[in-house]
């Protein structure tokens, strides 16, 4: 992994856009679908700040770009405040213009019968997209990179899986409890994401500071599944000072 430091989270996530905005020019005149793998949650929410801000300046357009979001709580119904999909929309997809059939995020309300099908069609139909050209990515305190939690295998696909106490409890304020937050979801697995020709992993602040030294600087384990991407040859970590501290 390679590691980029900034002092202001601000800076780094417009850095992140433009990044994002040149591969998304990039496949446009190669006349390509530009995939791309999305995260939710408060790291990303300024890289697609920048990203609404250049569609509406700079004409930057999302008629090519195809998306597929990490994860989604399960049960989750699409309209509730909480759900990922919802977050998705509020914070990009409403104010660009992306092709509602090119917007794909698990559903949260298949089936417990349908749930293992659905996940291994998610599969599929990133893989029928050539694989993801580019994969966003915060960190839970956990080590989990999408809701891959300890214990995720490192060639694991998308699949359901049961959310951590700690990831509950972290989530537990924006669901005025944690006996409100869900206690499973749906993830890609380890192995979508390390298939992606680029990684970038987002994390600021102070809280990330310890998961990060464990991810960057620790062996290789299930435990802390963020370090099966040191082995991945294209992946960075953008940090702010402070989630960077902990770095020896
Ligand atoms: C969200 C996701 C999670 C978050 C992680 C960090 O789609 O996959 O792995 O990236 O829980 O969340 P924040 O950014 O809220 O600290």
């Amino acid at each position: 992994i390679h590691n980029v430091i900034f002092e202001s989270s601000k800076e780094a996530s417009i850095l992140v856009a433009h990044e994002l905005a040149n591969l998304i020019h990039r496949k446009e005149e190669l006349n390509e679908p530009c995939v791309l793998g999305l995260a939710t949650g408060s790291s990303p929410i300024k890289v697609y700040e920048e990203l609404v801000r250049m569609h509406k300046e700079e004409n930057l357009s999302f008629k090519n770009v195809v998306t597929f979001n990490l994860d989604e709580y399960y049960p989750m119904d699409k309209n509730n405040i909480q759900s990922y999909h919802h977050f998705m929309h509020e914070h990009l997809f409403n104010h660009v213009d992306i092709l509602p059939e090119n917007v794909n995020i698990p559903n949260g309300t298949v089936s417990a019968e349908e749930l293992q099908q659905y996940c291994i069609d998610y599969e599929m139909k990133i893989i029928s997209y050539g694989g993801l050209d580019f994969q966003l990515l915060g960190i839970g305190r956990t080590g989990h990179i999408g809701f891959n939690e300890p214990g995720s295998h490192i060639n694991s696909g998308t699949r359901s899986i049961t959310l951590d106490h700690l990831t509950r409890a972290d989530a537990a304020p924006s669901f005025l409890g944690i006996d409100n937050v869900p206690r499973k979801a749906i993830t890609m697995g380890i192995g979508t994401v390390r298939n992606a020709k680029r990684i970038v992993l987002l994390g600021w602040g102070i809280s990330k500071a310890e998961i990060l030294k464990k991810t960057i600087e620790g062996e290789m384990s299930s435990q802390v599944p963020a370090t099966y991407l040191q082995e991945h040859n294209n992946t960075t970590f953008v940090l702010d000072t402070e989630a960077s501290s902990e770095l020896t």
